[in-house]
Parts: C-alpha cells; structure tokens; sequence
C-alpha cells in the first residue's frame, strides 16, 4: 500500500528526440512502469543516436515505432493509431529542433507527425525539454515554447544544474522520478485551481539546551502529502515545515522551522492571503520556559534531577480560525489520537472552532506511509478507509474543494 500506482492503467507514448537526455528515458520508462503505465515508445532518427531502440524495447516490453512507414500497425498508419490509444503523449527529451517543429506544425517524422494528428481535445501533449542554456534561452527557443503552450502543450521544466556540455545553466531535463510525479499531477482534477494553501507539517522543537529538546511524534509525511495534493490539484502552496527529513514537493514554496513560536511567526501573517489553512503539524503545546545556553550537565549518580518549567505554546489553528472572517482561510485541524477518535475530533472542532477536523490514531499512524483518516464536520462523521498517505491527501483536497464550493461556512 506505501507505493500508490500514480499512473495505474494510463497509456503513454513516450516521445524521444535527439539530445543527450535520451539516457534518462530508459529510467524514465522503468518510472513510468513501476507507476502502472503501459508506455508505447516512439523515437526520433535522431534519438538513435543517443540511446537503442533495443535498450528501449527492452524496458517498455513493447516494440519500439521510429517511422511512418512502418508497415507493422493496422492500416500501416502509427501515426494515427499511436495516438488514438494514448491517455497522453510525453515527449522526453524534447529537443529545441524538435520544439521547433511542432511550433510550425511540421511533420516529417512519425513523432512530430503524431504529435500534429492527435485528437487535441483527448490527448494532452506533454513536453519535458532539454537542451544547453543559451539554446534555452535563444528568442527562436523562447518564441517557438510560447507558440506550442498557446497550441495547448504543457511543458515540463527544464530543470537547472551542470549540462553534458560542460555549462552550467536552465535547460536540464527533469529526472526520471519527477517526470514521473509530474505526470501523475498532470491528470489529477484540478479542484483547487486558483486557490492558495497554507499547509502546516511535521513536529516542532523546543530545545531545552543545546542538545535535548521537547518534540512531538510527526514524520510530516502526512502535511507533506496533503500540500503535494493540493499542488497536483492545481492550487499555489506554502508548507511551514518543522524538522523532518523530507523532500519538498514539485512546485511548493517551503518555509522550515523548528518551534511552534516559528511556525506561529510564519503563519500568521500569511494565513490572510491563503484561501485555506491546513494544520497537520504535531506542534508541541509547551515549551521550557528558558533554554539553558549550555548543555545541562549530569551533577552526579543520584543528585537531583533539573526541574523543567513549562510554558504554553501559541495555538496556531486557534488564532487562524480565530481571524475576522474576511480575512480567514477556510481551515482545516487535524486530531491525533490514541482512543475515542470520533469524539475527540468533534471537540476539536468545537474547541478550535473550524469546519472540519481531519482525525487519525497516532500510534497507527506515526512515520508510516498509510492510514485512515475520520473527517468531522457539523454534517457528521466521514471515514476515509485505509490507503497511502498521498491518496487520503487527495481526498481530502476534494473533500476540502467540496465543502468550499458548497460554503459549509461562509469562506473568503
Ligand atoms: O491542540 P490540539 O493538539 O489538540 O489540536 C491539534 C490541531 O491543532 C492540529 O491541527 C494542529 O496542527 C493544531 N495545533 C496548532 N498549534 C498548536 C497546537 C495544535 O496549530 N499549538
């Protein structure tokens, strides 16, 4: 269950066309593979150069089309046929010349000559291009880019780094992996297009001194799960992390922490310009009431143990929920607990004052990749059943888009 099939039963026509990225298209197969895609190669006379149609057969399982004159498909026809089974197109790399030619539409290969003869409506064309920088950042790159996203291409990075070439620059294509959630994000339904998300995730650390500290059981798996589903459902983002060892999901602006007074600081003054507030983060309640600036040493076998005093931590939902109403995000709690959850999480809601808590038992659920989740809300009580972390998050987000849309209060 810890690894969702993000692209079970999609049917993709993985383009290649010449550029030394070529040898990241055998991974990306075996990504798009392992996801639960079947993936139908098709290769530039270029690619060949760059990387085998053997190499390429071998990790797709299927034969591997490079001509329009190929006789093998029924009718003889793969530019028509290729297309016409395909849940989408993915061109990876997709080469400035290549670029080129679908801006004006050219076909004189069986790529871009399936690219031009896809039912447009059906068949979203997705680009992940790849070049060296100043061929990126040439006006005819630039120009051609805007002419194929006007025809309705989405285009899929390029990342920035160290290039074959020897410069360093814009014009990497993406990895395997991100290629890969991309696409994932790319059909998910955008039901929070146009939105903004503040997401809170992780634990917070209170140190006590300059090597121990108070924390809270949290992974941040969760809250990061939530914000990726959120991004993928076409919202902006912004995840105030505490500490956790996690990578930032595509296209979300991470803000790290590490105590609840800087969380609070980080939200505050940005939850009025977030449409809503999801708060997952485990934040610890109290905090020492001073941090010794020293490690407290041990006095001995037996002497007295150091007193700690405590102080309360802001309540961060609390205070976001507490905003005026034209100024509050529509926000989300989470509850974990160890017993009674249905009725802790409907407290929750009372006491926050929020329209929906998200419940979960936390000894379940604590650094695992699944869960089950109670939604609580004034129309009752909701389980989501056990699935992956990123799979509940998406069902929140539509749960989430839902009740906006139907103003279970009035949001801003
Ligand atoms: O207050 P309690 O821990 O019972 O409620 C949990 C919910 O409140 C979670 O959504 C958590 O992120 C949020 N919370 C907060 N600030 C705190 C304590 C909890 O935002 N200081």
């Amino acid at each position: 269950m810890s690894n969702p099939p993000l692209l079970a039963g999609r049917h993709i026509v993985l383009g290649l066309s010449g550029g030394v990225a070529c040898y990241k298209a055998a991974e990306l197969t075996r990504e798009l593979v392992r996801a639960g895609a079947t993936v139908q190669v098709v290769m530039t006379e270029a690619a060949g150069h760059f990387i085998t149609r053997a190499t390429m057969q071998a990790v797709s399982g299927r034969p591997v089309f490079d001509s329009q004159w190929d006789p093998a498909p029924p009718a003889g026809m793969a530019h028509i046929d290729l297309s016409r089974e395909a849940d989408a197109i993915l061109v990876a790399p997709a080469s400035a010349d290549f670029i080129a030619q679908l801006a004006q539409g050219r076909a004189g290969e069986l790529l871009a000559l399936l690219c031009l003869a896809r039912p447009i409506e059906r068949c979203p064309l997705l680009l992940a291009p790849a070049m060296n920088r100043e061929m990126w950042a040439h006006p005819a790159t630039q120009r051609n880019l805007a002419q194929v996203r006007a025809d309705g291409a989405t285009v899929l990075g390029p990342g920035t780094g160290s290039q074959a070439c020897g410069e360093t620059g814009d014009g990497r294509m993406l990895e395997a992996a991100e290629l890969r959630d991309a696409l994932a994000a790319f059909f998910q339904p955008k039901h929070l297009a146009g939105r903004t998300v503040l997401v809170t995730a992780g634990p917070t650390f209170e140190p006590i001194d300059p090597v121990r500290g108070i924390t809270n059981h949290s992974s941040g798996k969760m809250g990061f799960a939530v914000a990726r589903a959120a991004a993928e459902a076409g919202a902006r983002v912004t995840l105030v992390a505490g500490p956790v060892h996690l990578p930032t999901p595509a296209g979300v602006v991470r803000i790290d922490v590490q105590t609840a007074q800087q969380m609070f600081d980080a939200v505050l003054p940005r939850a009025i310009s977030h449409d809503i507030f999801v708060a997952t983060a485990a934040v610890a309640d109290w905090r020492p009431a001073g941090t010794q600036a020293q490690k407290i040493k041990k006095q001995g076998a037996g002497s007295a143990a150091p007193q700690l005093a405590l102080v309360e931590n802001p309540d961060i939902l609390a205070a976001v929920a507490a905003l005026p109403l034209a100024q509050r995000p529509w926000c989300v709690g989470f509850a974990a607990e160890s017993e009674n959850l249905a009725a802790h999480a409907r407290a929750k809601l009372v006491r926050k004052g929020v329209p929906l808590v998200v419940g979960n038992l936390g000894p379940a659920t604590f650094g695992r990749d699944d869960n089950s989740l109670l939604l609580v809300d004034a129309t009752g009580d909701h389980p989501l059943p056990p699935a992956d972390k990123l799979t509940l998050a998406r069902q929140l987000v539509a749960e989430i888009a839902t009740r906006m849309a139907t103003g279970t209060e009035t949001a801003k």
